[in-house]
């Protein structure tokens, strides 16, 4: 049987965790750059209806998700978790606009995202999320500040103004003391903190977030979710996190257990 259930437990907001950087940062931003301090988003929910999608080598289709329903509430703090090989990225990517479906349907609010052409796809994606993966995935020759700029450089905003939301960014997540900074001289849960500012600075309504926590040690993993919880919280920002932490999980509201194609609530 390869139908998934749709989950529908009422979501909670992230309410546990204390995040300094979070709860300190907003004040000491606004002075600079109010766009983020101020960023309180009533954030789309995000419906997938018969979501299919297999992937093809030659001849060969691998069928990957089978008809996955799936709701998102407005503000959710989501865990996905499943077995490797599951779909937990290919799910995520799709919810994304990183990759498309072959079947099915995938709402963002009014925008039924898989109806849009490759560029307003590429714009939605640019304006709507922020994208944290395991390995940062910053640019090694470019500094921190630099790094949280990049997506910026396709919107209208100066020169100055980017620097400027790049730096906001930066300072919630603590970092105004490495902007200058390049990925090889910094920990890997501040190249995290990086990404994260990376993934905020165009203020998107929605992270997604692929084990973010996988290549960190214990204590970086725990303020990075703290950090994850601050913006779930304080800001309004649906999160989508995979995960195969069970301490991650714990931070969402609500985990979902993917498992060959399909969908299911992990716990009453
Ligand atoms: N680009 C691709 N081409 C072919 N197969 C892929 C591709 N991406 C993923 N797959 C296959 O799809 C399945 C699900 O992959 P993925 O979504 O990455 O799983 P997870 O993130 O849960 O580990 C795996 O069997 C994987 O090998
Ligand atoms: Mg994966």
């Amino acid at each position: 049987m390869n139908r998934a259930r749709e989950s529908s437990v009422p979501p909670r907001s992230a309410e546990q965790g204390g995040t300094p950087d979070m709860d300190a940062a907003p004040g000491a931003a606004s002075g600079t750059a109010p766009f983020l301090a101020q960023s309180r988003t009533a954030s789309p929910p995000i419906l997938l209806q018969s979501v299919s999608k297999a992937y093809r080598r030659g001849a060969q289709v691998v069928p990957v998700l089978t008809s996955v329903n799936m709701a998102v509430a407005p503000g959710e703090f989501l865990a996905l978790m499943g077995p490797s090989g599951s779909g937990k990225s290919t799910l995520l990517n799709l919810i994304a606009g990183i990759d498309r479906v072959d079947a099915g349907s995938i709402h963002v609010g009014e925008t039924d995202i898989t109806t849009l052409d490759d560029a307003d796809l590429a714009r939605w994606r640019s304006r709507s999320v922020g994208f944290i993966f395991q390995f940062y995935n910053l640019i090694p020759v470019l500094n921190a500040l630099e790094n949280v700029e990049l997506p910026l450089l396709l919107t209208p905003l100066s020169g100055r103004e980017r620097r400027e939301r790049a730096r906001t960014a930066l300072a919630m997540v603590g970092l105004s003391d490495r902007m200058d900074h390049y990925p090889g001289q910094l920990s890997g849960g501040q190249q995290q903190r990086t990404a994260i500012a990376r993934a905020l600075v165009a203020d998107p309504d929605i992270l997604v977030a692929d084990e973010p926590t996988g290549d960190l040690d214990r204590v970086s993993a725990g303020e990075i979710l703290d950090l994850m919880s601050g913006l779930n919280r304080t800001m309004g920002k649906t999160i989508i996190m995979v995960t195969h932490d069970p301490r991650a999980a714990e931070r969402a509201g609500r985990v979902l257990l993917l498992e060959k194609g399909e969908l299911a609530d992990a716990h009453a």
